[in-house]
């Protein structure tokens, strides 16, 4: 494909590969330093090509949040996938059953009527399905609080005859709402004590717990150092986005994926209407605290702002003097890659100006 990023009609999502890549190839490499394994969260990117790039670099396995996305990554060959978002209803269960035939699957629970019933279905089905406990370490959403609670709820499970123990899984997105570096840290470091307390309560009750799984992106390179820790599961890390560089864990050259946005008009001299509104950006705000007006990073543009959204108009505050023209073209860094990203049929690889390839967003849509 001979084509350049200016051919490219817009609003388009581009990914640059040298920056995916040394993304890729950086997470992998703290992992391996640290002695972590790496089980990336592929719900961010949703494409295959992504998930080899990943396992090529040296994860274990990958992370999805819907059965629909293990579907698309195990028909793409990936051996080994962690399901981290309960699974209840016999439709659910019948789907995994299948799954279970084709892959190593592991999937979270944090309640004992999910493990019963899951229990069951994987029994009936000639089944030991490992499962970890998920724990609620702030982020106040899945999970089970940490020490007796979660000690309690694993010894249940081991009583179960579907399911198999293996350990503990925590996401620590709570930390990107902490506040500035310091209390980032300091919550990324809570988080992994106290799952390394309360795999040690479970062990003491007599049951083994291999893995203590943590994982987030403003918190990968901090959680995982806690001794104790097993496996990291970040998924933003592959593209970041304008939060990561508002938490200052990178500079905008970091993100590999960025919406190319046409100026479609300039109604006044201070604002101009870029062609990408919240069916190219989504209305995501940033994941910072005390949170950052503007509904992207205009790459190039410090004094653009884009002030609001509708669906396809991106309405931009510009210094009255900007030479900004009609059919201009810029770059736009997401708050929040991930929704994003569900948004495109499809993204352009590029690398620097030239598109080379085109991949399909394959596990989009996976609502189930
Ligand atoms: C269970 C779980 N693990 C890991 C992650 C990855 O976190 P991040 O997107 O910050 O990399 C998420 C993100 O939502 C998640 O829900």
């Amino acid at each position: 494909m001979s084509m350049l990023k200016s051919d490219l009609d817009t609003p388009a999502l581009i990914v640059d590969i040298d920056i995916l890549r040394f993304n890729i190839d950086d997470m992998a490499a703290f992992a391996a330093a640290n002695g972590i394994r790496l089980r990336p969260h592929a719900k961010t990117h949703k494409m295959p090509q992504i998930g080899k790039m990943q396992l090529e670099a040296g994860a274990i396995g990958l992370t999805v949040a819907k059965l629909g996305e293990a579907e698309v990554f195990v028909d793409a060959g990936c051996r080994d996938i962690l399901v981290a978002y309960p699974l209840v209803g016999a439709s659910k269960h019948r789907r995994l059953v299948e799954l279970c035939e084709r892959a190593q699957i592991t999937t979270v629970v944090d309640h004992v009527d999910i493990a019963e019933a899951l229990s069951q279905s994987m029994s009936a089905n000639g089944i030991q399905l490992p499962v970890m406990v998920e724990v609620d370490t702030g982020l106040r959403r899945c999970g089970v609080l940490p020490g007796a609670p979660a000690r309690d709820l694993a010894l249940r499970i081991a009583r179960m005859p579907g399911l198999r123990f293996v350990g503990l899984l925590t996401h620590e997105g709570h930390a990107q709402l902490a506040g500035g570096p310091d209390q980032v840290r300091a919550t990324g470091l809570a988080a992994g004590e106290v799952m390394v307390e309360t795999a040690e309560l479970i062990r003491a009750a007599g049951l083994e717990t291999p893995i203590v799984s943590v994982g987030s992106t403003v918190a990968a390179k901090i959680t995982a150092t806690v001794a104790g820790v097993t496996e990291t599961r970040p998924g933003t890390y592959v593209f970041y986005d304008r939060s990561e560089v508002l938490h200052q864990i990178v500079t905008p050259d970091r993100c590999a994926a960025r919406v190319l946005a046409t100026v479609a008009t300039r109604p006044t001299a201070d604002r101009i209407i870029l062609d990408s509104g919240a069916k190219a950006l989504t209305s995501d705000r940033t994941g910072v605290s005390p949170p950052v007006a503007g509904h992207g990073y205009v790459v190039g543009h410090p004094d653009w702002q884009i002030n609001s959204l509708s669906e396809e108009h991106g309405s931009t505050s510009v210094p009255a003097d900007d030479p900004a023209r009609i059919g201009d073209r810029v770059e736009i860094i997401p708050n929040h890659i991930c929704p994003v990203i569900n948004l495109f049929d499809t993204i352009h690889v590029t690398q620097g100006d030239r598109v080379i390839d085109q991949w399909a967003v394959a596990a989009r849509g996976k609502t189930q």
